[in-house]
């Protein structure tokens, strides 16, 4: 049983896109979709979530993530609470779950949680009230599926289409939730070809059985590809000295437009952010006409709109109402 559906196959939690189906990955595609106008609105909010209360539980750093979750949140006009973990009784010695049952006093309807911990969001939607949705904003290396499903929101927009496509991953694979999260996105969607690209360091040795094409050498990586995502380098997960020098690395698999050219003529770049310029991506291919990075960002917020409205079980689509 997957325990993120409810007796009716219904989105309960988000806690990773494993065993969702491709039907139930297309449908949070097209609810944002529906979503996306209300951005473009004078008035930017639709009354589907009103009376409902959001908790964002973020334990880890985050710009992109907390923030759209939050602005997401009240543009379904739901009632925010951002807990600032730093200033927190978390700081003070409170576990997680009594942090959750003085939250769930409060009569919270859903947690939106970050965590360092891999497993931690699935942790804490065994721990909560029946009535309580948890969505998973990244925990430790396993999964951040609301940024894998904003990435085939905006790979869907500029392609149009799953089939067929070449998408090749670049980067910090092994400390990357985002990469995981991706890749079985890109499988359920059934795109052509799946590649991970880096020094041998960073691709974990089981990746290929995740259906994808393993590359260390950057230029092979990405010839034709349709897509090029590229990953930020994750030093504060690194135990031990991976690489060389961030200078080595940039020479090695940084984005530059020479390289760029080796990809289709109509490729897109794409970045979860933050990103390290000069690192893994050069200034110029970031900003470039090829990025679409900052639509990224805007579309994390009509994705996150549907998977609230989803697990919260509002089914009407923006704009009614
Ligand atoms: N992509 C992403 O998760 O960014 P933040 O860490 O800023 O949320």
């Amino acid at each position: 049983m997957n325990k993120q559906l409810d007796e009716n196959g219904r989105l309960k939690h988000f806690l990773t896109i494993e065993h969702l189906s491709r039907s139930l990955l297309i449908e949070v595609l097209d609810t944002a979709e529906r979503f996306a106008p209300v951005g473009q609105r004078a008035v930017k909010n639709v009354p589907l979530l009103r009376g409902k209360t959001v908790a964002n539980l973020f334990f880890e750093p985050s710009t992109r993530t907390r923030t759209t979750f939050e602005l997401a949140a009240k543009r379904l006009s739901a009632d925010v609470m951002n807990l600032n973990i730093e200033a927190s009784a978390t700081r003070k010695g409170e576990s997680l779950s009594d942090t959750l049952r003085t939250l769930e006093a409060m009569q919270c309807d859903m947690f939106v949680v970050r965590h360092q911990n891999s497993g931690a969001a699935a942790f804490i939607a065994d721990q909560v009230a029946p009535h309580i949705s948890v969505i998973n904003a990244g925990d430790g290396r396993h999964a951040h599926p609301t940024q894998a499903m904003l990435d085939m929101f905006t790979i869907r927009r500029v392609k149009e289409r799953f089939e067929g496509l070449v998408v090749a991953i670049v980067g910090d694979v092994a400390h990357s939730r985002v990469a995981r999260s991706e890749i079985r996105a890109l499988n359920t969607l059934g795109v052509g070809e799946i590649r991970v690209v880096g020094p041998k360091t960073l691709i974990p040795v089981q990746i290929s059985a995740l259906g994808t094409k393993v590359f260390h050498q950057m230029e092979a990586g990405i010839a034709g590809a349709d897509v090029v995502i590229m990953l930020r380098l994750q030093q504060e997960r690194m135990q031990s000295a991976l690489l060389p020098s961030a200078q080595e690395y940039f020479q090695a698999y940084g984005l530059t437009e020479r390289r760029l050219k080796l990809a289709n003529n109509d490729a897109v770049v794409m970045h979860p952010g933050p990103i390290n310029r000069g690192i893994e991506i050069d200034s110029v291919v970031a900003d470039g006409p090829q990025s679409v990075i900052l639509d990224q960002v805007t579309h994390g917020i009509a994705v996150r709109m549907a998977v609230m409205s989803m697990v919260i079980g509002a089914q009407a689509i923006a704009g009614g109402g």
